[in-house]
């Protein structure tokens, strides 16, 4: 990105040709930064302080499209006093917290620190709100009281290069009354020195929140009225993007969307048990990675660093299920494996599955909002109705096609011997039933559970087509077993 050299503007104040000066005492002390990217403006700040009583009056502006505004003093985020301006709720206002920086984190707020807005000055008619219905710049215009110290330091106000740094917010949507909000990580942040000793008021009480100094300004004055005095050139700028909570998303969908619902298809449709445990386990390390990622960015935010936020309990106790899943898993195999019959298991399996899947689709659209990436809940809401329908859709055809298969009308349970020859029921002309005991027995079908929907590669060895042999499974004989014709060796798991 090409910076345009920030113009050091000592501009004399009291040019001619000003027909109204909208109250603005030009005499008093200030000092500005302007932040201008090709020639557009940023950022601006523009502080006043009175030595007396420590009080802080600032203007700070910038477009409400970076959501916040940041103004730190101190060379680094460790130790900083910072003031951050973002929109109110109803995105019309502005609200201003005052935060204590601890290192490369999310600075905290600090009570004790007091914001007034400065709501009578006349050259600032849009004074702590967002002009243009919201959606222009964002103005705070405020007094901080006994604002000069602070518990890990203070501002040196005879300090010629005072060190200040400066931030932008991402690009999204993010709006709150709560001084305490969490803010994204931001898009953009530099570092920059004051002269302290043309912004400070060393003798008695007074102070103004600057007035815009470029003499010809239009009014309302926006936040290109401001030309930078009394600060040196921006240093250190950069706008790199915090890659991870991007990673944790794609990692976690890559899992969740595509191949947890993919894995169980596999399974449901083609029964691959291989494939589905192959496929389901790059999903577990997707999300193992996805979780890694997140221990990082969670230590990052007032939010998240207590691992108390909706998002993240739900997404620890998807993280368990998926462990105990994976564990079910492998076990219930093992016992097929030897057994060649549906676990108990298998069939929690089958059924936590599925749950899982559903918990951690909802928890991405949960994290997309925790992560104030609002564009992506419609987009993903509709993502995930689409696999909801798919999952069920060929889940459906699976088990009507099996039970097609299986379901033949001779195995319906016989209905009461005296149906449809009941009086009162000579109008209908059903079929006469058979009565029990006038056809020869239908082929024993033992109901086990092991033997539901779904059981149709293999012919039962309890349903020969042959005729029906009085055999029940208490009188089988080791010969009887041994005897029997050898199956197709049976490669895939019954899971229920
Ligand atoms: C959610 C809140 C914040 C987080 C998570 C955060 C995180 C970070 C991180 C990780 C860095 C190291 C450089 C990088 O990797 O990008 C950094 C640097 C920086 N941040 Fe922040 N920051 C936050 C808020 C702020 C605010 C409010 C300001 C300004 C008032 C600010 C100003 C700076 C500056 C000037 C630097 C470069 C100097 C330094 O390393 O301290 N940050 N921040
Ligand atoms: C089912 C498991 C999970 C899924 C599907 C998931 C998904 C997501 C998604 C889609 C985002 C939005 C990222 C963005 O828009 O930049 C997000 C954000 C986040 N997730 Fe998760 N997540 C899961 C589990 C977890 C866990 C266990 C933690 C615990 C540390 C966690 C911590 C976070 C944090 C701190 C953010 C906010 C990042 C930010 O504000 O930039 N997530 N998650
Ligand atoms: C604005 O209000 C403050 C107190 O509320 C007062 O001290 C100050 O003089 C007023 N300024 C103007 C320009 O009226
Ligand atoms: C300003 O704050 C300091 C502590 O930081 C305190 O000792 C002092 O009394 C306060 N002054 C005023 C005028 O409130
Ligand atoms: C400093 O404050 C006093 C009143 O306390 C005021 O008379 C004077 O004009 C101020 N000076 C500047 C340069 O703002």
């Amino acid at each position: 990105m090409r910076f345009a050299g920030a113009t050091i503007l000592a501009l004399p104040l009291w040019i001619a040709g000003i027909e109204a000066n909208y109250g603005i005492d030009y005499d008093a002390k200030a000092s500005y930064f302007n932040f201008q990217v090709n020639g557009n403006s940023l950022y601006v700040f523009a502080l006043n302080v009175v030595a007396d009583t420590g009080d802080i009056y600032f203007h700070m502006s910038g477009p409400v499209l970076h959501t916040w505004l940041g103004i730190g003093f101190g060379s680094s985020m460790k130790d900083a006093f910072m003031i951050v301006a973002y929109p109110s709720d109803n995105g019309l206002d502005t609200t201003i917290s005052t935060r204590l920086g601890s290192g490369h984190t999310e600075p905290v707020w600090t009570s004790g620190y007091e914001i007034q807005g400065v709501f009578n000055d006349t050259y600032a008619p849009n004074a702590n709100k967002v002009t243009d219905d919201g959606t222009g710049v964002i103005i705070a215009h405020s007094v901080c009281r006994n604002c000069t110290k602070w518990p890990t330091g203070s501002l040196d106000l005879e300090n010629i290069q005072q060190p200040m740094i400066f931030a932008l917010g991402p690009q999204k949507q993010f709006r709150s009354d709560s001084v305490e909000a969490s803010i994204p990580r931001h898009a953009l942040y530099g570092q920059f020195t004051t002269d302290m000793t043309k912004a400070t008021n060393y003798s008695g009480w007074y102070g103004r929140v600057p007035a815009p100094n470029v003499p010809d300004f239009v009014f309302p004055p926006d936040d290109t009225a401001f030309a930078t005095f009394g600060t040196a050139p921006p240093y250190n700028v950069d706008t790199m993007n915090n890659p991870m909570p991007t990673a944790h998303a794609v990692l976690m969908c890559f899992a969740f969307v595509i191949l947890f619902p993919a894995g169980a298809l596999v399974m449901q449709f083609l029964k691959k048990t291989l494939w589905h445990a192959a496929i389901q386990s790059i999903g577990f390390v997707a999300v193992l990675g996805g979780f890694g990622v997140a221990i990082n960015v969670a230590r990052q935010y007032n939010k998240s660093k207590n691992y108390s936020s909706g998002h993240q309990v739900l997404g620890l106790i998807v993280l368990a299920g998926l462990f105990i899943q994976l564990g079910l898993g492998l076990v219930h195999h093992s016992i097929y494996v030897r057994t060649k019959k549906p676990t108990p298991i298998g069939r929690i399996h089958f059924f936590l599955g599925p749950s899982i899947m559903l918990l951690g689709l909802i928890n991405g659209g949960v994290g997309f909002n925790f992560a104030h990436n609002h564009r992506m809940t419609i987009p993903y809401a509709i993502v995930v109705v689409a696999i909801i329908l798919v999952c069920a859709g060929v889940g459906g055809c699976v088990a009507l096609c099996r039970n097609r298969r299986k379901y033949k009308p001779e195995r319906e349970p016989y209905p009461h011997p005296n149906f449809g020859q009941q009086p009162g029921y000579t109008d209908y002309e059903l079929p006469r039933q058979p009565t029990f005991g006038e056809q020869p027995p239908e082929p024993y079908e033992p109901p086990t559970p092991y033997s539901p929907i779904g059981h149709f590669e293999i012919e039962s060895p309890y349903t020969p087509s042959s005729a029906y042999t009085p055999v029940t499974p208490k009188t089988w004989r080791k010969e009887d077993i041994t005897n029997w014709p050898q199956w197709p060796h049976h490669k895939e798991d019954e899971w229920r």
